[in-house]
């Protein structure tokens, strides 16, 4: 390998890096922001669960399957084809379902519209198919939903729920995922060679995001749990 490749390859693995980092910090401001599962009333906790299952129970296969159209490279399109071939075979969305049920959590009228305009955001971003911001928002999900597993499956307890099955799965799975969507991301951002900074064009599907999961916790979650 010659010089001036190795120092290529060791820039983009630094810039992947970089971006990374700011993700990871992105999440740890969300869960941090999220009042203990200890302090959550019973309701709340119903309210957390169904409007997380009104989010990801008809939009994450869908969101995928838009990173793969979006997608250009042969390598990204590989890794997401790997990763919605999981989520189809094992029946992600039936595996939740069982979850949100077995915790009596089923989305209600009221749960969908708390989501609904930070959700339609996402949709419309979505749906420009701009490969590298779709690939960071999906790599940025997949760790955050395995970082968010514990706290779901802690609500789901306090609402006398065993059922583990979605939240073991994705504490898992869900890190190996963030891992490949970055190499994606890299072969993305190859591929287009955009002179910008990543600041100036990455992040927009992840600020959406951010704003859409912050809507999962009602406003109730924290009074309760400054009430204690
Ligand atoms: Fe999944």
């Amino acid at each position: 390998m010659s010089i001036a490749l190795s120092a290529a390859l060791a820039a983009d693995e630094m810039r992947t890096e970089l971006i990374k980092d700011h993700l990871c910090h992105i999440a740890d401001n969300l869960l941090s922001s999220f009042p203990d599962a200890d302090t959550v009333s019973n309701d709340a906790c119903r309210e957390i669960i169904a409007r997380y299952s009104a989010v990801l129970e008809g939009n994450f296969i869908y969101w995928m399957t838009g990173a793969y159209l979006a997608s250009r490279s042969n390598e990204a399109r590989s890794i997401i084809l790997d990763n919605l071939f999981e989520e189809v075979r094992d029946s992600h969305p039936a595996m939740l379902r069982r979850f949100t049920m077995a915790a009596d959590a089923s989305p209600n009228e009221l749960d969908v519209l708390a989501v609904q305009k930070n959700l339609t955001s996402v949709r419309l971003f979505i749906g420009r198919l701009a490969p590298a911001p779709i690939v960071t928002m999906m790599a940025f999900f997949e760790g955050f939903i395995q970082r968010f597993m514990p706290y779901l499956a802690e609500l789901a307890g306090k609402r006398g729920s065993e059922e583990r099955e979605y939240t073991d799965v994705h504490s898992g799975c869900d890190i190996v995922h963030s891992q490949e969507l970055y190499h994606a991301l890299e072969a993305e951002m190859k591929l287009a060679d955009d002179s910008r900074e990543p600041a100036d064009y990455l992040y927009e599907g992840v600020y959406l995001l951010k704003s859409l999961i912050a809507d999962m916790v009602p406003a109730q979650a924290f009074t309760a749990a400054s009430a204690e």
